[in-house]
């Protein structure tokens, strides 16, 4: 089902917002690469960028943030009908972002979920109506097929009753079902990517645990990547193959999950993972907060943007030289701590 290889190679990126107080680098130089078929995490506290960077491949970044500089490669591959696929590299960043080229991208190649179904769909339409219009512009459906197939897609996310669903306006659902409705809207052309942005964040246990399911059967059968952005690293740690951490606008790690849940090698990696409850450790301990807090994003600090609240801080070091990346196996880290061989320094 899946093609092997790169379909999303995001290379320097910074998106940044001019407000009255100053720039906000909200990406600030974010450099990783995603495969075909394979769930990458994002995470990191709130306010590192984690959704201005998934809204720059997306190209909704609103209209006071701008992508400055970088790249983000979206490698399509066209051509199957037994054939090798060729694939079609395009600059994301590159293109208009009111174009005919990016609205082929967004909601077609690359669809978006995120934590509140009712920012995506519009209150005065049915959701048939909204599903079927998704496939008419990216699929040259007719109303009576593109209505067929929404009912379809619903049923394919476990809904009940799709036939009637489809008649219903957004408020009339629940929770649940609005996220379900908004998934079946995003796969219901196929996308190669799925950008998911806190999708479950809004719902209860029960209901976050069968969309969690749902979105891997769903990944299973259909093949496209996932991108998962979550506060809550137990999700991620159910759901990705592979782990960013975030801090102010940087990546400060990129291992794959068992190496990172493991051990975690950059000194902020260790502080989130210290800071989750863990049922297989002695509970009599504490659950530790990060030390201090997120400086403002307009004075990011100089050298290592973690350096204040780092507990391995080098004086001389850490506040005036940014961090190298350093490879040690399959994972990079962006740290003073390490030599460019991978051993501590
Ligand atoms: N429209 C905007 N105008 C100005 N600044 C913005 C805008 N959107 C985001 N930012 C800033 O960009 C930075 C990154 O925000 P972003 O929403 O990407 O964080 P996040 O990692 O998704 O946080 P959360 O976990 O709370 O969703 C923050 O400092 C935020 O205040
Ligand atoms: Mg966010």
């Amino acid at each position: 089902m899946t093609t092997p290889g790169q379909l999303i190679e995001v290379q320097g990126l910074k998106t940044f917002f001019k407000v009255r107080e100053g720039t906000v680098r909200a990406v600030n130089g974010v450099s990783f690469t995603l495969e075909r078929g394979r769930t990458l995490g994002v995470v990191g506290e709130s306010g590192c960028g984690k959704s201005v960077m998934a809204q720059s491949v997306m190209r909704l970044v609103e209209p006071a943030g701008k992508i400055v500089e970088g790249k983000i490669n979206f490698y399509r591959s066209a051509a199957q009908n037994g054939h090798e696929a060729t694939v079609e590299v395009v600059d994301i960043t590159s293109l208009d972002y009111r174009g005919v080229e990016i609205r082929r991208i967004r909601g077609g190649e690359i669809a978006m979920v995120f934590q509140d179904p009712m920012t995506s769909f519009s209150p005065v339409h049915t959701i048939g109506d909204q599903i079927a219009e998704a496939l008419i512009l990216h699929q040259d459906m007719d109303k009576k097929e593109a209505l067929e197939r929404a009912i379809e897609t619903l049923h394919r996310v476990g809904m009940p009753k799709p036939d009637r669903v489809v008649n219903n306006f957004p408020h009339q659902l629940s929770g649940g079902m609005r996220q379900r409705s908004m998934i079946a809207m995003a796969l219901s052309c196929n996308p190669s990517l799925l950008i998911a942005d806190e999708p479950t964040t809004a719902l209860d246990v029960t209901t976050e645990a069968q969309i969690l399911e749902l979105m891997k059967e769903l990944q299973a059968s259909l093949g496209m990547a996932i991108m998962f952005i979550t506060h809550n690293l137990g999700v991620v740690a159910e759901m990705a193959n592979e782990i960013i951490v975030m801090y102010l606008g940087k990546i400060v790690e990129r291992a794959d999950v068992v190496s990172l849940f493991d051990d975690p090698r950059h000194p902020y990696s260790r502080a989130l993972l210290r800071s989750i409850p863990r049922v297989d450790k002695d509970t009599g301990e504490r659950l530790e907060s990060i030390e201090g807090i997120v400086p403002d994003p307009y004075s990011i600090p100089q050298g290592c943007p973690f350096h204040p609240r780092c507990p391995s801080n080098i004086p001389g070091v850490c506040d005036v030289i940014e961090p190298p990346l350093v490879t040690i196996g399959a994972r990079q880290v962006y740290c003073h701590l390490y030599q460019q061989d991978g051993t501590a320094r």
